[in-house]
């Protein structure tokens, strides 16, 4: 009889005769699918596994933070904090091309564990947050994306653990329903979508620090806004972008000379289609009179009303 309960004690008595004494490695990056791979062997093997959080810099506002909170704090996990922020904006200085830039984050992340997985002795293991759909995807897989999605890349070949998966049977409502029952905050199991390569293909072209700030900044804003009109949950995806073109307004009766704020929000089943949503206009007032008064650069907002097709959800 398959419930919940019954999947969590299987899974953490397989790890268990999997891995034995062994120790266990893997990337968490706060998403939904390794949070729960993190939170299941915490408590199947607790200490022997070892999770590496990779800060590149292009992460939402407070995630870092909340990574170190929820697993090193409070379930006491055994967690390695990598500040890798200037190795990869160093690496993108000056990178405008969107694939490229896909390629640098990817590669570099990959480096950045490989360094740490180098520096732990005796790791035997690898765990991923591999589930249902990611097998079947890369199995019968016929609509490319027009994008390419660098999230795993490969570790090489003297790195050759044996990997650990014990998601990679569940869909992602169950993988959210098994994170919740094993403690994981609600705010983290129902969180939206989120690219691997971050805000870093948000801030258009060229990544530069101020720049991404503006971009973090007037995110963390949407969100609370979003969460304040009762939006949290019911909108599939929303973010906001910044072009690298200024415009003419003026602030505190002074010209200025700053960027524009672009707001997203969209509606999908499988992300190879997706619709707006109609924002009301009273919060979308809100969030620009914030974003044009709090956040540093900014004299303008707007919102973007392009379905997928003809847009794609990301600007780049
Ligand atoms: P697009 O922009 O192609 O996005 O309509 C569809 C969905 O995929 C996400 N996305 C990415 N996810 N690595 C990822 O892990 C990527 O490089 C990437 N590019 C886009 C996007 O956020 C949306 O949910």
């Amino acid at each position: 009889d398959w419930n919940m309960e019954n999947f969590i004690a299987e899974q953490v008595s397989q790890i268990q005769k999997q891995v034995g004494d062994g120790k266990v490695l893997l990337a968490l990056s706060g998403g939904v699918d390794s949070s729960v791979v993190a939170a299941l062997l915490i408590k199947a093997i607790g200490k022997q596994l070892t999770c590496v959080h990779v800060n590149h810099g292009l992460l939402r506002k407070d995630e870092p933070e909340q990574v170190v909170h929820v697993f090193k704090e409070e379930m006491g996990a055994n967690l390695v904090y990598v500040d890798a922020v200037d190795r990869f904006l160093d690496k993108l200085a000056g990178v405008a091309d969107p694939e490229q830039k896909r390629k640098i984050i990817g590669e570099e992340f990959i480096r950045v564990f490989e360094d740490e997985a180098r520096k732990l002795e005796d790791v035997d293991y690898l765990a991923q947050g591999t589930i249902y759909p990611d097998i079947i995807e890369s199995g019968t897989k016929t609509v490319k994306s027009v994008k390419s999605h660098h999230n795993v890349g490969g570790l090489p070949e003297d790195l050759d653990f044996e990997l650990v998966e014990p998601l990679k049977m569940l869909f992602k409502d169950e993988v959210r329903a098994c994170g919740l029952a094993l403690g994981l905050p609600e705010s983290m199991v129902y969180r939206q979508p989120f690219p691997g390569p971050g805000l870093g293909v948000r801030c258009i072209g060229a990544i530069t620090r101020d720049r991404l700030e503006a971009v973090r900044e007037s995110d963390a804003i949407l969100r609370e806004e979003f969460a304040k009109a009762g939006l949290e949950g019911k909108v599939w995806q929303y973010f906001t972008v910044v072009p690298d073109v200024k415009s003419v307004g003026v602030k505190d009766h002074k010209r200025s000379f700053e960027w524009p704020v672009i707001l997203r929000a969209v509606n999908t089943v499988d992300a190879m289609t997706a619709t707006i949503e109609r924002v009301p206009y009273d919060v979308l007032e809100a969030i620009t009179h914030r974003i044009t008064h709090e956040v540093k650069g900014v004299n303008r907002v707007l919102y973007d009303l392009t379905p997928k097709p003809v847009g794609t959800i990301e600007w780049e």
